[in-house]
């Protein structure tokens, strides 16, 4: 199961937090946002949610990873925002810690994991010298099969494919639009394997489609197990009731907290490792769906922040208690460790550590985590908790169906549209400009006007 605690986040905890009267005159907001949900949903925008309409895609991926799984050493992912950190999450969470550093014994014979999401030519450069391209498979993931980065690292790896006699169509698969892009056409006069991210998914949102399906099938996760646990959440966040609707809830306190106390800042602290790589896909989902421009010219947003427990309470929690109170922080509190240890305490341990006796490193973590959102409700900082049973491929899914549709419930309430961003076309431009890319040649003027061109 996951619950969401947000007794942290109400007035009989935090002075800012709302009342009871406050929260009934949310009343109208929570309509209007639940009826722009809705409107979305006629619209056929927020192919996310429609999961049964992928299965015919899901099951071809299934069947395709069962036979290309085999003698593979490495896998490797060139993809970038959405198309990168959905990948990552999947691997912290369902893998254990180090996979990569494991023997291939130590890994039952399943392939590392290489998340490419960069053009740093030094991470380029050194996975190449790791890989044996023989015993490689790279997904090229790009919803438009155009992005410059993406299509920087395939054209380097089909080159080293070519140089050393490797096929093609044996060593890449790509993850694309189904019509569009340049991905697609390479495809189909290559016969390159490729899967489909609908049209009607965004990046951002596209973690269950074979974005995040097809490293997951190649490494034997339970695929399966990931989409019912975000149906069963889906199905859970319908109504337009806050208590009854977990996600609308968790947007709509985020949202009154920054528009009522000016707290923006929206911190997501896992105390888990598994979930670490949560953070950042949150991060993301987050801050490109909401910081935008409104069409009345505000500019709004939160601004999302990732940080861990236990890790993080040296370093972060300093700010979040006593810093500007900008903040809420979300933790997410995991029930059960199934490989919890106990701490020994034997003879010639320390008198003062004796504490530590007879409990487990679970318990302390979530002693830990319970421990911090109550420093912080007494400190008048406001938290919410979810609770999650354990870290598996349910549970995974639960929390990324979750998120997303927080994410749309929270664009309601700022005004703006989450699927678009906007912002971050004038710098590729601005690139494609430099690199002389002809469609882009009227930027001229723009980057010469630029302070530091
Ligand atoms: O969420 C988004 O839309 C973006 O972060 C994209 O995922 C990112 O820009 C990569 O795009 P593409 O998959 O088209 O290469």
């Amino acid at each position: 199961a996951i619950r969401l605690d947000v007794s942290g986040m109400l007035r009989r905890a935090v002075p800012t937090g709302p009342d009871a009267a406050a929260l009934d005159a949310l009343g109208p907001r929570l309509a209007a946002a639940v009826q722009a949900f809705e409107a979305r949903v006629r619209e056929g925008v927020l192919g996310f949610r429609d999961l049964e309409a992928q299965a015919g895609e899901r099951a071809r991926v299934l069947d395709w990873a069962a036979t290309a799984r085999r003698g593979l050493d490495d896998v490797v992912v060139l993809g970038i925002g959405g198309s990168a950190l959905g990948a990552v999450c999947l691997r912290t969470a369902l893998l254990p810690r180090d996979w990569n550093a494991r023997s291939a014994d130590q890994r039952d014979g399943r392939p590392r994991l290489h998340v490419l999401d960069n053009v740093d030519p030094r991470s380029v450069a050194g996975l190449l010298e790791l890989l044996d391209l023989a015993r490689t498979r790279v997904l090229v993931v790009s919803k438009s099969g155009s992005t410059a980065e993406t299509m920087a690292q395939y054209l380097l790896l089909r080159d080293r494919l070519a140089a050393q006699g490797l096929s093609a169509r044996e060593h890449l698969a790509f993850i694309t639009d189904p019509d569009k892009g340049a991905l697609r056409k390479v495809a189909a006069a290559e016969g390159i394997p490729a899967f489909e991210v609908p049209p009607n998914v965004g990046g951002r949102f596209s973690v269950l489609s074979p974005v995040g399906t097809v490293p997951a099938a190649l490494f034997g996760l339970d695929v399966q197990a990931l989409i019912d646990g975000a149906i069963a959440m889906r199905d859970r966040c319908t109504s337009a009731q806050l208590r009854e609707n977990p996600a609308l809830a968790f947007a709509a306190l985020q949202w009154h907290a920054h528009e009522t106390a000016g707290q923006g800042a929206h911190v997501l602290m896992p105390y888990s490792d598994a979930l670490r790589d949560l953070g950042p896909w949150f991060v993301q989902l987050w801050a490109e769906s909401l910081g935008k421009r409104t069409a009345d010219g505000r500019h709004v947003g939160p601004t999302p922040i990732a940080a861990v427990g236990a890790t993080d309470q040296h370093a972060q929690v300093q700010l979040f208690m006593e810093g500007p109170r900008d903040k809420t922080v979300t933790f997410v509190d995991v029930e059960s460790h199934p490989d919890d240890l106990g701490i020994p305490h034997g003879d010639g341990a320390p008198a003062d550590l004796a504490y530590l006796r007879g409990h487990t490193f679970g318990e302390l973590l979530r002693t830990e985590c319970r421990a911090t959102a109550g420093a912080l409700a007494r400190g008048g900082r406001p938290t919410m908790t979810l609770r999650v049973s354990q870290v598996d491929a349910w549970h995974l899914g639960g929390l990324f169906m979750f998120f997303e549709l927080a994410t749309i419930y929270a664009a309601g309430l700022y005004g703006i549209d989450p699927l678009d961003q906007p912002g971050v076309e004038l710098g590729k431009q601005l690139t494609y400009y430099q690199f002389g890319h002809p469609q882009w040649q009227g930027m001229r003027e723009i980057w010469e006007s630029l302070p530091a061109s």
